[in-house]
């Protein structure tokens, strides 16, 4: 999701937010984060509590295709460890370039977007972060969340041949982009039990189609009971 099409009003409530932001100190903000948590960010943070909650009981890994900041990785990281301490048998796996977009296709995807999109990260800073919260929690000598840095459309398969052990209980696509979408698809979908879960983050969405479009030529759509979460209009999931 960009801020491509913001209306007049929601302009003016984010500078307004950015004024009363800057006059908070850092620390201010990070113990109340709730503070300036607007609408979508809370609709986003329910989503995901209720997604996570539908693979509690499946084995294996939450992998996270398109991670920016690592806003959902890591909730998703401290809801298993919160839910699910001693399961060793769970990792998050977040892939990205860690770089913005890549692969986008001329055909597929959105002309009004390019490679600077989600740039603004900081690897280096979401890694000390996974290993900060590392030090704190049970069973910590196994790795819980995993960082894959580089163009998915490359590094999904190379991922897969390291790792014989790798199943995977929720697939969230989230790259906005159609081939990193259809590449995470075909070399996912194979490790997925029945019952698990495929999260579509921008579903039948007319600003970003890549991912929906890459969705129907991956899989045929009659056979795939797509649902979506009454509160969240962009989210779509379905079982396999
Ligand atoms: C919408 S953001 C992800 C937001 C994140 N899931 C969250 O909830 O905070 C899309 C991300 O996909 C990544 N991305 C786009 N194309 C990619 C590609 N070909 N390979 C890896 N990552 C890609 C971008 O770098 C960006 O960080």
């Amino acid at each position: 999701m960009t801020k491509r099409r913001l209306t007049e009003q929601e302009k003016a409530y984010n500078e307004q937010r950015h004024h009363l932001i800057s006059s908070c100190s850092a620390e201010y903000l990070a113990d109340a984060p709730f503070l300036f948590a607007n609408r979508i960010q809370i609709t986003q943070m329910l989503s995901r509590v209720e997604l996570f909650k539908m693979v509690l009981d499946i084995p294996g890994a939450i992998i996270e295709c398109g991670v920016h900041r690592g806003n959902s990785l890591m909730l998703y990281f401290q809801l298993s460890v919160l839910l699910e301490p001693y399961a060793i048998n769970r990792s998050i796996i977040g892939f990205d370039t860690f770089e913005g977009f890549r692969s986008i296709s001329e055909e597929n995807d959105p002309k009004d977007i390019n490679e600077q999109m989600f740039s603004d990260t900081d690897y280096d800073l979401l890694k000390n972060i996974i290993d900060m919260n590392d030090a704190i929690r049970p069973v910590n000598q196994i790795p819980r969340c995993e960082l894959v840095k580089g163009d998915i459309t490359v590094t999904a398969a190379e991922f897969v041949k390291t790792r014989p052990d790798l199943g995977i209980a929720m697939l969230i696509l989230d790259t906005d982009l159609y081939e990193p979408t259809k590449v995470a698809l075909e070399t996912f979908l194979p490790l997925m039990p029945k019952g698990g879960v495929v999260v579509l983050d921008e579903v039948c969405y007319r600003n970003f189609s890549g991912e929906t479009l890459a969705l129907k030529n991956v899989l045929d759509l009659n056979k795939v009971e797509l649902k979506r979460l009454p509160f969240d209009a962009c989210v779509g999931y379905f079982r396999i």
